[in-house]
């Protein structure tokens, strides 16, 4: 079966010094932890340092973004290589945030999606509707344009070693989080359209997060829902007692 998934986005936060002393912390609280995958995704500048403390651990790294090309003359990109020579396995692809104050569009989710398979870096790919859309009735189709245009050309294999984070963007930072019937509606939704796109075998293998305002006190409801594989954290991350009381809610 799929094995359950926590990612921790620091987002914009966190020193060098900072962020290797929330990950020591962490590492501590959950050493006895196998049965779920652990990641940990801080800002490009404190990548390798969190790499060295991460070392021989049951801890991954990620990126928080990624740029598609290997090299060249794109001032202030990172490639696939250079997050892989830092110690990243996972990268985060299409935030809600960089869609939204970045330009990031499902084209340039596909491009850099595609390149981080091709250097062996998981993506995380997230998809979400705003609040006007989900009033509007058009949840479905958001989700379906971000899904299917983000995941396009990838191959089976590819996706299995692809994670969806379905994070509605009403949800993000503002405490209210999705119930976990509404969680579950949309991870099944999606889990359709990877059946619709590869096959329902293909479909039931990969794994979907959710995330949006994920707590201590919520995680547990939100993870019991059977297509609900892991959780994408923003602020509860920040705080390795906070983040590991979620990692163990996601233990069953
Ligand atoms: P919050 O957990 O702070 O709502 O952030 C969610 C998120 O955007 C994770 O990527």
């Amino acid at each position: 079966m799929r094995t359950p998934i926590i990612a921790g986005n620091w987002k914009l936060n966190k020193t060098i010094s900072e962020a290797v002393e929330s990950v020591a912390a962490l590492r501590t609280l959950v050493a006895d932890v196998n049965e779920v995958e652990i990641v940990v995704a801080p800002t490009f500048t404190a990548l390798f340092a969190v790499a060295q403390v991460l070392e021989n651990g049951n801890i991954r790294l990620s990126a928080q973004d990624v740029f598609w090309e290997d090299r060249g003359a794109f001032t202030g990109e990172v490639s696939p290589a250079m997050l892989k020579d830092a110690g990243c396995d996972y990268v985060i692809i299409g935030h809600s945030e960089r869609r939204q104050y970045f330009s990031e569009t499902n084209e340039s989710v596909n491009r850099k999606a595609k390149a981080a398979h091709a250097h062996g870096l998981k993506p995380i790919i997230c998809v979400g509707e705003q609040l006007e859309d989900r009033e509007a009735g058009r949840t479905e189709a958001v989700i379906r344009d971000h899904v299917i245009n983000g995941i396009a050309e990838l191959s089976a294999d590819q996706i299995l070693s692809t994670v969806i984070a379905y994070e509605p963007v009403w949800a993000i930072g503002t405490g209210k989080t999705a119930t976990a019937d509404e969680a579950q509606e949309v991870h099944t939704f999606i889990r359709s359209l990877l059946a619709e796109t590869y096959s329902d075998e293909v479909a039931s293998q990969v794994r979907i997060q959710y995330g949006g305002s994920v707590k201590p006190d919520n995680a547990a409801e939100l993870m019991a829902q059977p297509d609900v594989d892991g959780a994408l954290v923003g602020g509860a991350s920040l705080e390795a007692e906070s983040f590991a009381q979620i990692v163990k809610a996601a233990c069953r």
